[in-house]
């Protein structure tokens, strides 16, 4: 075998075994789940090896599977001046809230949005997406009338658990399994770069 060839091997084993760490840290500890950034990246250096950094700290997944819905109700405190969450409820400065996880993002006819969310297209809220808008609904949307922002992220997973009662058809929470399905994924894909641009 020519150094091309050796360089796809090295770049095959060394995939293999951050896939077998990285599985091994998933099992462990919390794993990163958010829908606009990725909890791990996966680089492909010329010379075919293949790194794969996974974030610490807790998932979302994990965050919301443990969180209280009761603590979520004292959260709510900070949203009840502007929307109300019962079905039908009226809107106030903000649309209600009822069925939200799962209901397409700006979509009440008897609520004037201030344009800022309909820019994000007609995609469906979920759970990610209500904690990124939590987080900063100025950064997610720009321009968006609503500014509060619940910066702890402990606090959103239990206010978030709270919003999720409120619902006909209540969202299924996501899994750390798909978290993991995830970085399989990810790291085939880098498997199969590694072997293409190895040794190039
Ligand atoms: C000061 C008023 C105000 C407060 C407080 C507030 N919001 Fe809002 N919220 C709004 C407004 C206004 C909008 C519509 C934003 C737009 O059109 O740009 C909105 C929109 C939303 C949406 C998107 C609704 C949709 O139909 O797509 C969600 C979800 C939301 N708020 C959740 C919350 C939660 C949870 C809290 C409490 C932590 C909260 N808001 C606190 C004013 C507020």
């Amino acid at each position: 075998m020519d150094s091309f060839e050796w360089n796809k091997v090295f770049a095959v084993v060394i995939a293999s075994v951050l896939f077998i760490m990285v599985i091994g840290i998933v099992a462990e500890t919390p794993f990163h789940q958010d829908h606009t950034k990725p909890a791990f990246t996966i680089e492909v250096a010329s010379e075919g090896a293949v790194e794969v950094v996974v974030e610490e700290g807790p998932s979302f997944a994990e965050m919301l599977a443990g969180a209280s819905a009761d603590k979520g109700a004292r959260q709510w405190a900070k949203c009840r001046a502007c929307h109300t969450i019962d079905k039908d409820g009226a809107n106030g400065q903000g649309p209600n809230l009822y069925g939200i996880v799962g209901r397409t993002v700006a979509a009440l006819d008897s609520f004037r949005y201030s344009g800022a969310l309909e820019a994000l297209g007609t995609s469906v809220w979920t759970y990610e997406m209500v904690d990124e808008w939590l987080q900063n609904p100025q950064a997610m949307a720009k321009g968006s009338k609503m500014v509060l922002a619940v910066r702890k992220p402990d606090q959103r997973a239990d206010l978030i658990a709270y919003l999720a009662t409120f619902s006909d058809q209540p969202v299924p929470f996501p899994t750390v399994e798909e978290a993991v399905d995830a970085v399989e994924e990810a790291v085939e894909q880098a498997e199969e770069v590694a072997e293409t641009t190895g040794g190039n």
